[in-house]
């Protein structure tokens, strides 16, 4: 039995981890995944989250019953008010079906199996616009609900920036109603975001073209430490009458790896569309998980619903945000003024988020791997987070090393 199955390979990012936890190599780094991690390369339980745990621990009503289908309705309440903002008219009209999910995954599978089913393809091939690069996993969440990925230019190796003409030349040129994945802020892998003016053009293309934007949010936050600030491009789609859905992941700023929080939140133009939106990603959802787990949406509830516990998260946000802008402006320190790199290192400050495209090659990030232990993917993306006072020279040094040979 199952001789034939092909041999898959593992995956191009838990590779790492696994790779760098064999290490035994003392100055080993991983810069793989994108993870927080503190000062001294550990993993960091936000101190809002202990507090929220700890609080939840001593609650006796709570039960181990199960939730909902579409989930726990103050967590997936608060979460859109959270992206959409307090005062959405969309929230207000209830032209939005929020469901939990299996964290950020989970809502891009949710979201890209809602779409395969139920949106007018008319007689058009099911296919998604990805930038490239994207997150690793996208091709994968849509291949599996039969929707055919394509790309559309996004980065520019020339300027390791935006390729914003040919972006919008895709946009442009694609046929109507096409499907457009978009990363909310922080974009994954690069780092490179459109400016707020860039964003307006987008979303006049993508409402002249009747587009549809399926925005990923998986890091609102880590982008410039301010919730609403990295919320601005969903909620000005919202504002335009973009179609579209957002997917959240509470994984990277709440520091909820592991508890798979997330919810899928698709924005209708009535609220008699929205509901019947809902009963068909809760159909969607029965037949895959019947109901989503409880602990981490209590968790995000409490710190969503509770105004001193939302200022404690949101203090504890600009920590990780800050330590990571502090990583880069250190690092281009170091590769321009200290070991006068060959190369310009803008690029290193001027991206947001968890990641920073270093601009490097394939066998310039492997040699990284080999010779210095320094864990990164082989598109040259750092996960900023893995650095720290501790090791950024070593780091720095080895990325001369690689870049001069
Ligand atoms: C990453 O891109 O490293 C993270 O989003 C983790 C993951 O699931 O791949």
């Amino acid at each position: 039995q199952w001789q034939s199955v092909p041999l898959a390979p593992p995956d191009s990012i838990f590779k790492l981890t696994a790779a760098y936890k064999e290490d035994t190599f003392g100055k080993k780094i991983n810069l793989g995944v994108g993870a927080y991690r503190d000062d001294n390369s550990k993993p960091w339980v936000l101190p809002v989250v202990k507090e929220a745990t700890r609080i939840l621990l001593q609650d006796e009503s709570l039960d181990h019953e199960y939730l909902p289908i579409t989930g726990l309705p103050e967590f997936t309440a608060a979460a859109a008010k959270l992206i959409l903002g307090s005062d959405s008219p969309a929230i207000a009209e209830n032209r939005v079906s929020s469901v939990q999910t299996i964290s950020g995954t989970g809502a891009n599978h949710l979201g890209a199996l809602f779409l395969s089913r139920f949106y007018q393809w008319g007689s058009a091939e099911k296919k998604v616009w990805l930038s490239n690069p994207t997150w690793a996993n996208h091709q994968a969440i849509f291949k599996n609900v039969d929707i055919a990925p394509v790309d559309y230019p996004y980065y520019d190796p020339k300027t390791i920036g935006l390729d914003f003409e040919g972006f919008v030349g895709a946009l442009k040129n694609a046929p109507e109603r096409s499907v457009f994945l978009l990363h909310a802020c922080a974009h994954n892998p690069t780092g490179v975001d459109p400016t707020p003016e860039q964003w307006a053009t987008i979303a006049d293309v993508f409402l002249a073209k009747k587009h549809f934007a399926f925005l990923d949010c998986a890091y609102q936050g880590f982008a410039s430490g301010d919730l609403d600030n990295d919320a601005r491009a969903v909620r000005f789609f919202v504002e335009k009458g973009v179609s579209l859905l957002i997917c959240q992941s509470f994984a990277k700023n709440a520091g909820l790896y592991g508890e798979r929080v997330g919810a899928l939140h698709v924005v209708s133009t009535s609220k008699e569309a929205a509901t019947r939106v809902k009963s068909q990603l809760s159909v969607l959802q029965r037949s895959e998980i019947s109901n989503p787990p409880t602990h981490g949406a209590r968790i995000v509830s409490l710190i969503l619903n509770n105004p001193n516990m939302f200022e404690m998260w949101k203090r504890d946000i600009a920590t990780m945000a800050n330590r990571i802008i502090d990583m880069r402006k250190e690092l281009f320190r170091l590769l321009t003024e200290e070991l006068h790199t060959p190369g310009d290192w803008k690029h290193i400050v001027n991206q947001i988020g968890m990641f920073s495209f270093t601009g490097i090659t394939p066998a310039q990030s492997k040699a990284l791997i080999d010779d210095a232990h320094i864990y990164l993917t082989a598109n040259g993306r750092i996960s900023m987070a893995g650095l720290n006072s501790h090791n950024i020279k070593y780091f720095a040094e080895s990325l001369d090393r690689v870049v001069r040979t």
